[in-house]
């Protein structure tokens, strides 16, 4: 059973072809085949985790139509520009190395669930050629995941739709337990942090203020 993170990312995908990086398993892929009829490159650089799916590619015979490769990224992939690439499941860092090769730029579509550091990924984003065209936040088994898809495109963000994204402060309602967590994580933040520590018990306090501002 696909996860419901799983889910929503590939309720995000609209192109005909899709390039998923660390595809472990290969679960998403098989969905995607399954209910899109899609065109999917599953890779990995951990030949051990591709098995994995080459097995489950096997046992659904999906074979013609998900190609499976060990590959550091994109280094071993020829990227299309009718393509999705998918990254999901990894640290900001790690994206954003996949992602400084040139071949991500021919992508029609970026989809990214990174499990940290949003604000430098917006920002990596938008400064490699991009523009937020989503994002969604799901909750599972208690922790948030946000996704947020990319397009090509020029588009000017503050700090805190960087922070937050714009997407999810135009659809406060929604999420609304989403941005109280973020406001519960900056008050967290600034009761633990030692009274001699003035200028940064500054900065989070005023970070958390204007995180106030900006959701109610
Ligand atoms: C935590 S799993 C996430 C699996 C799946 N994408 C998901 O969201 O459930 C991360 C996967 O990324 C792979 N990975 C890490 N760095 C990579 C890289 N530079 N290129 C390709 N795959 C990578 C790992 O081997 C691992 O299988």
């Amino acid at each position: 059973m696909l996860s419901c993170r799983l889910k929503t990312i590939a309720s995000m995908v609209d192109t005909p072809n899709v390039i998923d990086i660390g595809c472990d398993h290969g679960l998403l892929d098989i969905y995607l085949v399954k209910e899109k009829n899609l065109f999917c490159i599953a890779s990995d650089i951990n030949e051990n985790a591709l098995n994995k799916a080459i097995k489950n590619v096997q046992k659904y015979g999906y074979q013609k139509m998900i190609k499976t490769v060990v590959s550091d990224g994109l280094e071993k992939i020829d990227v299309r520009e009718d393509t999705t690439i998918i990254i999901s499941g990894m640290g900001m860092h790690t994206i954003k190395h996949i992602l400084s090769n040139p071949k991500a730029k021919r992508a029609n579509k970026i989809i990214l669930q990174s499990n940290n550091d949003l604000y430098l990924l917006r920002e990596f984003m938008v400064k490699s050629g991009f523009m937020i065209e989503n994002e969604k936040v799901i909750k599972e088994k208690n922790i948030y995941y946000v996704i947020i898809s990319f397009i090509p495109g020029k588009q000017k963000y503050n700090k805190m739709e960087l922070y937050i994204g714009p997407i999810i402060l135009q659809n406060k309602i929604i999420y609304q337990d989403y941005l109280k967590y973020l406001q519960d994580k900056e008050i967290f933040k600034l009761k633990n942090i030692p009274k001699k520590y003035l200028s940064l018990r500054l900065k989070t306090y005023i970070k958390l203020k204007k995180i106030m501002g900006y959701i109610t």
